[in-house]
């Protein structure tokens, strides 16, 4: 079957050119336009890039008007219910769902690195006890090439390999020392007799004073939550993490990298600015208010955790939320919380609210989740660092995805110049 073309026709200087459409498994054709500027002299301009493919990618796929969320074709709901964090990123590193013995090694191999080197304690103490957490995680993430150096070829697959998994590993017992250092207290080394998730709340929760054991639901909680937010398309961070490491930057600074774009309240900062919004409004009355502050716009109020670049639906990953928030809050003995019922009020006035249908602003994947956290008495600033935890794996998939395709060039966008055209230079006393 012949290749599809797209014409493209330049009607001011009667010429035309056929560019290639590229179709993948799903989603809509591509047209590709890398000869474009060579060809006929001009680029084309997508600023934040909605409309730009920016890779070829077979590790998530998302339909934005249906509400779609797949990782290896596999519906995020399934895996949300079925499967397990590890297994998840088994699935989103490798490509397909682990066999038995296969998920025993990875598992094995993920927990053996959860341990993190002696020397990086100093780092902690050279932050202030009040320093956001993410700030610690940027920077401590940052500086594991400086302690991991033994395997930072990255144009050796198993180094790449090994790299990811000290990273997946690790996360979560930097995380817990981001929490530990805030509250003063001495870091709880990781343990290899619990899984993933309960590890990690062992290591947030527990004292070298008394015995720590993970409640179920919690850990349940945490695993559902994890699964939700491990990959999400070129999202910004993402995106941040491919354009590092398209330099051949080593992995940690990539992942450093976008950690630190994952930190604005735009992007994953929003399930702490959800927990922010809900204790400014307060009170169910003032509701209709800040929905008007939201509309308004010479205000620069946003309704936190609506809204999103790609789906103009109901985030899918929210529905799912949603439900683990009221089993959490029930588990939790927190059912009637004032956070939560002012939370469903938000979203029945604004769902039913010209100006957010008009736009289709839907809760997305951060509105539900900061009020789980906080049930779980994780503190509000902690809740990015857990959805850094989570997207470290897509992270990592997708730089090692890239790296790996013989393809792969240095990320390098243009521009359109409106600033002063060409003048000379007048001395200062000329002025
Ligand atoms: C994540 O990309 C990903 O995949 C991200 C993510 C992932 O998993 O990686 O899904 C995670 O980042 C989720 C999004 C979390 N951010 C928030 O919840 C912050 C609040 N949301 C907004 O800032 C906004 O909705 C964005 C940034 C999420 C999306 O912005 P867009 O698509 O650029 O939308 P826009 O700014 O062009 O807004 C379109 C219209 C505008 O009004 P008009 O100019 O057309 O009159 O909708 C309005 C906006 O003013 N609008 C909002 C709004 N979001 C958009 N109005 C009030 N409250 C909001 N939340």
């Amino acid at each position: 079957m012949a290749a599809k073309t797209f014409t493209l026709t330049d009607n001011s200087n009667n010429r035309s050119m056929e560019l290639p459409v590229r179709q993948g498994t799903q989603g809509p054709p591509t047209i590709e336009i890398a000869s474009l500027y060579k060809e006929m002299g001009v680029f084309t301009y997508d600023p934040g890039f909605l409309g730009t493919g920016s890779c070829n990618s077979a590790i998530t796929y998302i339909d934005g008007e249906e509400g779609i969320l797949q990782y290896r074709g596999y519906p995020i709901e399934q895996l949300a219910e079925k499967s397990s964090f590890l297994e998840v990123a088994y699935l989103l590193l490798y490509g397909e769902l682990p066999a038995a013995t296969e998920l025993a090694t990875f598992e094995n191999m993920i927990i053996h690195h959860t341990m993190i080197n002696e020397n990086l304690k100093n780092l902690y103490n050279g932050f202030h006890y009040d320093a956001h957490p993410m700030a610690i995680m940027t920077g401590v993430v940052g500086s594991l090439s400086a302690f991991y150096h033994d395997s930072l070829d990255i144009h050796n697959p198993r180094h790449r390999e090994i790299s990811a998994h000290r990273l997946i590993a690790k996360m979560p017992t930097i995380a817990a020392a981001s929490y530990k250092h805030s509250k003063c207290e001495p870091f709880i080394y990781p343990r290899n007799d619990m899984g993933f998730c309960a590890n990690f709340l062992h290591m947030m929760f527990a004292s070298p004073c008394e015995e720590y054991v993970p409640d179920p639901v919690a850990v349940k909680a945490i695993e559902v939550l994890f699964i939700l937010h491990a990959d999400h398309e070129q999202n910004a961070s993402t995106s941040t993490v491919r354009l590092a490491g398209s330099s051949q930057a080593n992995p940690f600074a990539c992942i450093a990298a976008g950690i630190a774009s994952l930190w604005g309240p735009a992007h994953g900062g929003a399930n702490e600015a959800v927990l922010n919004m809900l204790e400014e409004i307060g009170d169910v009355s003032q509701v209709e208010k800040y929905v008007l502050k939201a509309k308004d716009k010479d205000d620069p109020f946003r309704l936190m955790g609506f809204g999103h670049r790609v789906y103009k639906n109901y985030d899918p990953r929210a529905r799912i939320i949603r439900k683990v928030c009221h089993e959490v809050l029930a588990s939790t003995g927190h059912a009637d919380s004032p956070l939560m019922e002012l939370a469903v009020k938000l979203e029945e006035i604004a769902l039913k609210d010209d100006y957010f249908i008009e736009r289709k602003l839907y809760p997305n994947v951060d509105f539900y989740s900061g009020i789980i956290y906080r049930a779980l008495g994780i503190p509000n600033n902690m809740f990015t660092v857990m959805f850094a935890i989570a997207r470290s794996v897509g992270w990592t998939a997708h730089w090692m995805e890239m790296i790996a395709d013989p393809s792969q060039r240095i990320g390098r966008p243009r521009q359109v110049y409106d600033g002063a055209p060409k003048r000379d230079y007048v001395p200062v006393d000329k002025r």
